[in-house]
């Protein structure tokens, strides 16, 4: 037998197993002491800020012919958990997503060393039963009695988008094969307060953002009923085709719930595919003192969830999950590769689920949900919803009594937005000059607090709103004392503006 082909030998260098080991066991004990142990300690920095270019300086990125020693290598894993922001530091309340879940940190270290891809039962047998019992399981929590069908995928964004492509292949079976021309100019329906997901979906799948009719709300956020009605009705006297609407369950800047039943009512009355992304407010669903705030929401046609926010679930974990037992999500994407979905396997090819989804290759997410939930019970992932939002009332009622701070309205669920304004601005009147000032605040807070790297939170204008702050509370990733660290912090930040 040749052992080479041309000058290239045939035989690979031998894999030195136990030298990788031992590689793997000292970057685990980094992993553990400073992506997981100082990462977590309140006592540490949420992030080492540096620019963009001292970050290129201090990392040198470029990539060589030759490779370097294991320990250059494990300095780079040190530099490289250092200069991250740590997003599960008690005082990270930047995004909709905190906080360290160890169940679901080992659940994605154990997908991780075994690399599956969830497409086919044969290279994914436990995972995809326990994508399977998750979803049955957050079904069940929706209320479809009779069921429904579901995937987990790379984000609430890719849900919103898998959302809009199946309602319009409902509405229009043939737009599979014979693409746009089998279509009218098709409409859809959301709130102002959307995600912005919901426009991306229109411009990647041809319908183009135009046609997302974007509905106004109320003061409070919520989508207004009555105004949807409206539009529907202007959109079908231009001659286009309503076919769908997106709910809100839980927005991303005011934590605002849509009216469910009423936006169902006027769903089912024009034939539209409801929608509801409840990416963030879906974790309500667990609570029975809050689950009111998604009344209505078995009405859906779909709904997208994602764990990996309130519930603290390792990200990406992220279900879209459809009202529907007519295989409905494999119709819509099945492109049934033979070599991937032979039909005369030796098992139950019902199992072979990937052709549902869009993407081939899939990480088995709901793994880091499982896994959790078996540890926790639903009953502690419903204590938490219940902490979480009760902290945040707590953070709204010490907002309206401390000077300088000012609620921009009362949370509904885990999102606190609020001013502050320092002491040189507390006599000026309420007018375009102070809000004109006020909106510098935020601003400069938040590059001081990032500089210092003693928490981050994050900022916004809103409409015609000033700059104010949005505290996301996550619990048990917050605590009543971290809301009064927030508040003190801000002051010490900003109290010389
Ligand atoms: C209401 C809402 N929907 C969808 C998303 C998108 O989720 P993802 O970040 O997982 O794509 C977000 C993200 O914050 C959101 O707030």
């Amino acid at each position: 037998m040749p052992s080479t082909k041309g000058d290239v030998p045939l035989i690979s260098p031998a894999q030195n197993g136990l030298a990788a080991e031992n590689f793997i066991h000292q970057s685990m004990a980094i992993i553990m002491e400073d992506a997981v142990k100082k990462a977590t300690d309140v006592r540490e920095k949420v992030c080492e800020w540096r620019s963009p270019e001292q970050l290129k300086e201090l990392l040198d990125l470029e990539l060589r012919d030759g490779g370097e020693s294991e320990s250059k290598i494990l300095q780079r894993c040190r530099d490289a958990i250092r200069y991250s922001v740590k997003t599960t530091h008690p005082h990270f309340f930047n995004q909709l997503y905190a906080g360290m879940e160890p169940y679901s940190l080992v659940a994605s270290f154990i997908v991780e060393a075994l690399k599956p891809s969830l497409y086919t039962y044969e290279v994914a047998p436990v995972f995809t039963l326990m994508e399977d019992a998750v979803l049955r399981k957050m079904i069940e929590m929706i209320g479809w009695e009779e069921g429904g069908d579901g995937i987990f995928n790379a984000g609430g964004s890719m849900s919103n988008m898998y959302a809009v492509n199946l309602a319009r292949y409902h509405h229009f079976p043939d737009i599979k094969e014979a693409g746009l021309s089998a279509v009218p100019r098709l409409v859809m329906f959301t709130s102002q307060e959307c995600h912005y997901s919901i426009s991306k979906a229109a411009a990647l799948m041809g319908i183009g953002t135009k046609n997302v009719y974007m509905v106004p709300s109320d003061n409070r956020g919520k989508m207004i009923p009555s105004a949807l009605e409206l539009l529907i009705k202007t959109a079908k006297s231009e001659g286009a085709v309503p076919f769908m609407v997106n709910a809100t369950a839980g927005t991303t800047v005011l934590g605002a719930f849509d009216p469910i039943q009423e936006i169902a009512d006027i769903c089912e009355k024009y034939n539209l595919w409801l929608h509801v992304d409840a990416c963030w407010g879906g974790a309500a669903l667990m609570s029975n003192k809050h689950q009111h705030l998604l009344k209505g929401i078995h009405r859906a046609n779909s709904v997208a969830w994602n764990p990996h926010k309130m519930l603290m679930a390792c990200l990406q974990c992220s279900a879209f999950l459809v009202r529907d037992k007519t295989n409905l999500l494999q119709r819509c994407h099945s492109s049934s590769a033979s070599y991937l979905f032979q039909q005369d396997k030796f098992y139950d090819v019902s199992y072979d689920t990937g052709d549902k989804s869009v993407q081939c290759s899939r990480k088995p997410d709901a793994f880091k949900f499982w896994l959790m939930w078996k540890a926790l019970g639903t009953g502690e992932l419903e204590e938490r919803v219940d902490r979480a939002l009760a902290t945040a009332r707590y953070l709204a009622e010490e907002i309206k009594r401390r000077e300088g701070f000012r609620l921009v309205m009362e949370p509904e669920y885990a999102n606190v937005c609020f001013w502050y304004s320092p002491p040189s601005l507390r006599n000026l009147p309420d007018g375009p000059e102070l809000w004109k000032k006020l909106h510098t605040v935020a601003p400069v807070v938040k590059e001081r607090m990032m500089k210092k790297g003693s928490m981050m939170v994050g900022y916004q204008p809103h409409r015609d709103k000033a700059n104010f702050f949005r505290m996301i509370v996550i619990s048990p990733q917050a605590s009543r004392l971290d809301m009064d660290f927030v508040l003190d912090e801000i002051h010490n930040l900003g109290k010389d503006l």
